[in-house]
């Protein structure tokens, strides 16, 4: 097996199957560790979390966010903090409405687009792709750029190709004579196309904020009208020092919308495909899934989102399709101090990856850990995905989980509600549900590696707008 394969999630946990739950690699100067059981995440997430709580970056990601001026790579300290708590108080909270609207109003059009097709092979993968990358571009942008979007959509493939670059100048760096110059001119150019789009763009917030009248209510703000209530010209503070007030530059303004770019685009729509994926494979499953949605709705209306509180069995496919297919399947952490996990000592500054989907699949928790049940979940005991359950960890557990959840679940359960509510879902003439391969692709996320196409028909008895 090549090395790249083997440390990815599936050859992790093959590696997890044969030595066990903690594997310790050296690859030049760098130590990496691997842990694939529930237990030894807790001991990571929960007891020693400060411990684990920094993020590993290698060359590409440092150089693309702005030497880390970003939250997700940030290290663990007092400028973290303020950014994160400027994302869960402003961006992704209940509060801001807006980023909610757009995920509605985003739905809404898909369930249009979708009507139309009524009766005719489409392509639900690149559906969903196209659907998050509008909620999170416009929550973004709101109004500005809108004709940008695909310029701006080519810049995050190719940062999305050099954050998963292997440079293996990063392990030996006696190597860096032999690495590959033209990776460097790449990283450079990824940066620079990416400076002179947002730049234009904050450069239009920045007169919009100046003409500003005083009664304005603030009610269309995007999300970098949020952020520039805290730019401070090019002196904010970049690193880790303890100022109680945030100060933010252009840097971390660019480097904060490519985090919401990165987390909330491919880990919804990579969720949604899965979970189509799963109930045209396990036909019965969809049928139980409908039955409940036709018996909680009925079908003389469309879905609305007050619904999801009545939709038990809905509620466990969800998280069903995230327990098989965890759209992040390796946390990335780094150790901050030496320390002792399970009885094994881990040198400071080793890479810890959590195996996220070899814990959900582990046979001695679950039982029939490859099948898809959503029943599993409606069990009283079942896990819950709010990081205390280290059995199952999609959104991760402790100080750097996940920030957008609550919105990520939001998009993925109102978008996968309204497709099977709304429609009857079949496989394209000539395909039958044991054709579907279930591979996934590794990258910065895991979606499927081929795009699911499948056939609507219009379900409900009324009209769609109703
Ligand atoms: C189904 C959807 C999603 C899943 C499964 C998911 C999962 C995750 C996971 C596993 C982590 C790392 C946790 C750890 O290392 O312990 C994470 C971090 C993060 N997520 Fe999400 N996420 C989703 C949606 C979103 C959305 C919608 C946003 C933003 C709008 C977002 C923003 C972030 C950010 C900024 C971080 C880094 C946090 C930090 O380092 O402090 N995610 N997410």
């Amino acid at each position: 097996m090549k090395l790249q394969n083997q440390l990815n999630h599936r050859g992790l946990a093959e590696l997890a199957k044969k030595y066990g739950g903690i594997l310790h690699l050296q690859m030049g100067k760098i130590h990496i560790v691997s842990v694939s059981t529930a237990e030894m995440a807790r001991e990571i997430l929960q007891a020693q979390d400060v411990v684990f709580a920094n993020r590993p970056a290698n060359v590409a990601i440092s150089y693309l966010t702005y030497n880390r001026a970003d939250m997700a790579f940030a290290n663990y300290g007092p400028f973290w903090r303020q950014m994160r708590k400027i994302c869960v108080m402003k961006l992704f909270s209940r509060k801001r409405a807006e980023s909610w609207a757009s995920v509605r109003e985003e739905i809404d059009s898909m369930v249009r687009t979708l009507t139309k097709q009524t009766g005719f092979p489409v392509n639900v993968g690149e559906l969903v792709f196209a659907l998050t990358r509008n909620i999170t571009y416009r929550a973004a942008f709101g109004s500005f750029a809108r004709d940008g979007q695909e310029e701006f959509v080519k810049i995050l493939q190719e940062f999305s190709k050099l954050f998963g670059a292997f440079d293996i100048a990063e392990f030996l760096p006696w190597m860096r004579w032999f690495s590959n110059r033209g990776f460097d001119k790449r990283l450079e150019n990824a940066r620079k196309s990416l400076d002179g789009f947002i730049d234009k763009i904050i450069d239009a917030h920045i007169e919009k904020k100046k003409s500003r009248k005083h009664d304005d209510d603030g009610l269309d703000d995007d999300m970098v009208d949020e952020l520039m209530a805290f730019y401070s010209g090019e002196s904010g503070n970049k690193s880790n020092d303890s100022q109680s007030s945030l100060r933010l530059t252009r840097d971390n303004i660019k480097a904060l919308v490519m985090d919401v770019m990165f987390g909330g685009t491919e880990t919804v729509a990579s969720a949604i495909e899965w979970a189509m994926t799963e109930l045209m494979k396990n036909p019965h499953e969809l049928v139980k899934l409908q039955q409940e949605l036709a018996q909680v709705i009925g079908l003389n209306r469309r879905f609305h989102e007050t619904d999801l509180d009545n939709l038990p069995y809905f509620k466990c496919a969800i998280k069903e399709t995230l327990r098989l297919h965890p759209p992040i399947p390796l946390l990335l952490h780094e150790a901050a101090a030496d320390s002792v996990v399970s009885g094994y000592s881990i040198p400071r500054d080793s890479r810890v990856m959590i195996n996220v989907y070899a814990i959900g699949r582990d046979g001695s928790v679950w039982t029939e850990p490859d099948k898809f049940k959503p029943g599993r979940f409606m069990e009283s005991k079942a896990p819950d995905f709010k990081g205390s359950d280290f059995e199952f960890l999609p959104f991760g557990s402790g100080r750097r989980s996940c920030p957008g959840m609550q919105l990520g679940l939001y998009g993925m359960e109102l978008a996968a509600a309204n497709m099977l509510h709304s429609f009857d879902w079949e496989l394209p003439e000539g395909v039958s549900s044991g054709d579907l391969d279930m591979t996934d692709m590794f990258g910065l996320t895991t979606p499927r590696a081929t795009r699911l196409i499948a056939v609507p028909r219009y379900r409900l008895k009324c009209p769609m707008d109703i």
